[in-house]
């Protein structure tokens, strides 16, 4: 029993997230804004793979699932699963609370939208000193992006060692 437990591999879960000066994520079940660009690079990142023949699992609340515009689909190298609690039955946290606790959680990348947004989803408070925002980071544009007036910056939180 043992051995076999220790076969499992973890597998990265990584959040993905745009947020805007009160954390505030959505509102009316849609984005609060409109950010093309921003918005190919979270396509871009929840399609890249690290080899050939790989996937990612992408796991949506039933909300942010059918406000996808349908064209976005299929998404490349991408498994899709979508939650509701009439399929399955979890706890009441909100899915990035539940991904941030996860052991296997090592990324964040949280888009800093530098602006003011009426919202009515936030993206849920976590330890700053757990997941450290980094200086640079692989394959992420350092500068801070401005598009239809709005300035923002790609940022990406790591996990310290020793956090599992
Ligand atoms: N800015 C961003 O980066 C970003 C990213 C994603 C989403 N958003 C925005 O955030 C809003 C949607 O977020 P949301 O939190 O309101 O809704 P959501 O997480 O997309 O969907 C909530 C629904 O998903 C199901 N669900 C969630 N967690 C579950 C669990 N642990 N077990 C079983 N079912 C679960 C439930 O469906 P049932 O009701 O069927 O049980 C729940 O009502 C939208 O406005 C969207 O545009 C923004």
């Amino acid at each position: 029993m043992f051995a076999s437990q220790e076969k499992v591999q973890g597998r990265p879960i990584r959040l993905i997230a745009a947020a805007c000066k009160n954390m505030g994520i959505g509102k009316n079940g849609r984005l609060p804004w409109t950010l093309p660009m921003e918005f190919q690079y979270l396509l871009d990142k929840i399609s890249s793979v690290s080899r050939p023949g790989k996937k990612n699992l992408l796991v949506w609340g039933r909300i942010c699932w059918f406000s996808t515009p349908e064209n976005l689909h299929p998404i490349d190298n991408a498994v899709n699963v979508v939650l509701s609690k009439t399929i399955r039955c979890a706890s009441d946290l909100h899915l990035a609370q539940k991904a941030l606790a996860h052991p296997w959680c090592d990324l964040i990348y949280l888009t800093d939208i530098m602006a003011d947004f009426d919202c009515d989803t936030f993206f849920p408070g976590f330890d700053r000193s757990v997941y450290r925002l980094q200086d640079r980071f692989p394959g992420v544009p350092d500068e801070c992006q401005q598009e239809c007036g709005i300035r923002y910056k790609f940022q990406v939180f790591k996990k310290e060692l020793g956090y599992r």
